[in-house]
């Protein structure tokens, strides 16, 4: 797979000591790291299956039937949710089980996990125990290798999650938006937002759907900050709170709940082998 070659673990593990700063072992514990090594056995088979899918989620065979638009996971979480800031899976799994205030029930990594298919990934809930749902939440949580424990009784956040960036959002101006969006985001996203073959569509039928976390002005803007332009995240907090304001202008697939969950019989499967 190209992404196993293009970014080797080790050398993403140095990068992150680098972005951090530091290479001491309590700073990157608390960053969280790429472990060194895959774990033994089939173990280790199904956290690379999982790393597969969360960088080919639209097209792997095992999760393309749940996805409702040209997205991947490593869309948002990039470079597979290692990078350390935008969309970070690393240590993620130590925030869980979590809190959650929409569903008012405490939910595990692998109901965030199936979440993030029926919002960010505007398709449809795959059920509790599948092998894509396993594989998924078996690779983040071995992203927290090493990483100490601390659920989350307030929300469903990781200890790395985005950080909603300080600002009076509703000074957020679309027009300044549309200026910026031409100068730093036309060339990969295209005109219309419907995605070039250098960057995936940020609006339209293609896109997150009105109730993922980035279809709020804030969490894009935010994300926008640590993430975009790809590769050289330089814009200032005002430029990256207009784009958010002009991106999230335009329509988008609209989330209804019962739209996007499996069959009721279908909601949770036993995918051990009976004796
Ligand atoms: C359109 C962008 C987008 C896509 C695509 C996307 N996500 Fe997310 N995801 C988000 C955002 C935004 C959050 C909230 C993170 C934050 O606030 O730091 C989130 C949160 C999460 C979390 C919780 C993180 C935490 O800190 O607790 C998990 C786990 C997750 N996503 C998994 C996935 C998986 C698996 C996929 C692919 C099947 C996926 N996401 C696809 C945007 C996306
Ligand atoms: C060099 C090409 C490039 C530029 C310039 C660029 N992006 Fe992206 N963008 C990407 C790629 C590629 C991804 C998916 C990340 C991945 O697959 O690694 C992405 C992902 C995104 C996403 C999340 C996924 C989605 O499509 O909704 C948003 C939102 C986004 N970019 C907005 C912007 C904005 C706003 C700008 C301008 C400030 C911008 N990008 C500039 C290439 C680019």
């Amino acid at each position: 797979m190209n992404f196993r070659t293009t970014f080797p673990l080790g050398i993403l593990a140095c990068l992150i000591v680098g972005f951090s700063g530091t290479a001491s072992p309590l700073v990157a514990q608390e960053v969280g790291h790429v472990p060194d090594e895959y774990p033994p056995g089939p173990l280790g088979e199904v956290v690379r299956l999982g790393e597969a899918i969360v960088w080919e989620t639209k097209d792997h065979p095992l999760s393309q039937p749940y996805v409702g638009n040209q997205l991947n996971c490593t869309s948002c979480h990039l470079e597979g949710g290692t990078d350390p800031a935008a969309g970070s899976f690393l240590s993620t799994a130590t925030a869980y089980p979590a809190w959650s205030p929409r569903e008012k029930r405490v939910i595990t990594l692998e109901d965030r996990v199936l979440n993030c298919f029926m919002r960010s990934e505007n398709g449809t809930r795959p059920p509790y125990g599948s092998k894509v749902s396993v594989a998924v939440t078996t690779y983040i949580t071995w992203l927290s290798t090493g990483a100490k424990m601390k659920m989350n009784a307030e929300k469903t956040l990781g200890p790395r999650h985005i950080q909603i960036l300080d600002l009076d959002w509703k000074q957020a101006s679309k027009e300044r938006g549309l200026e910026l969006y031409k100068t730093y985001c036309l060339d990969c996203h295209g005109q219309q937002g419907e995605g070039t073959a250098d960057g995936p569509p940020v609006w339209g039928d293609g896109s997150y759907n009105d109730g993922a976390g980035l279809s709020r002005v804030d969490k894009l803007g935010s994300w926008l900050k640590v993430a975009m332009p790809l590769g050289d995240p330089s814009l200032t907090e005002q430029e990256s709170a207009d784009i958010a304001a002009y991106i999230n202008s335009h329509p988008r697939p609209q989330f209804k709940l019962e739209e996007h969950l499996p069959a009721a019989e279908k909601m949770g499967q036993y995918n051990g082998q009976r004796p």
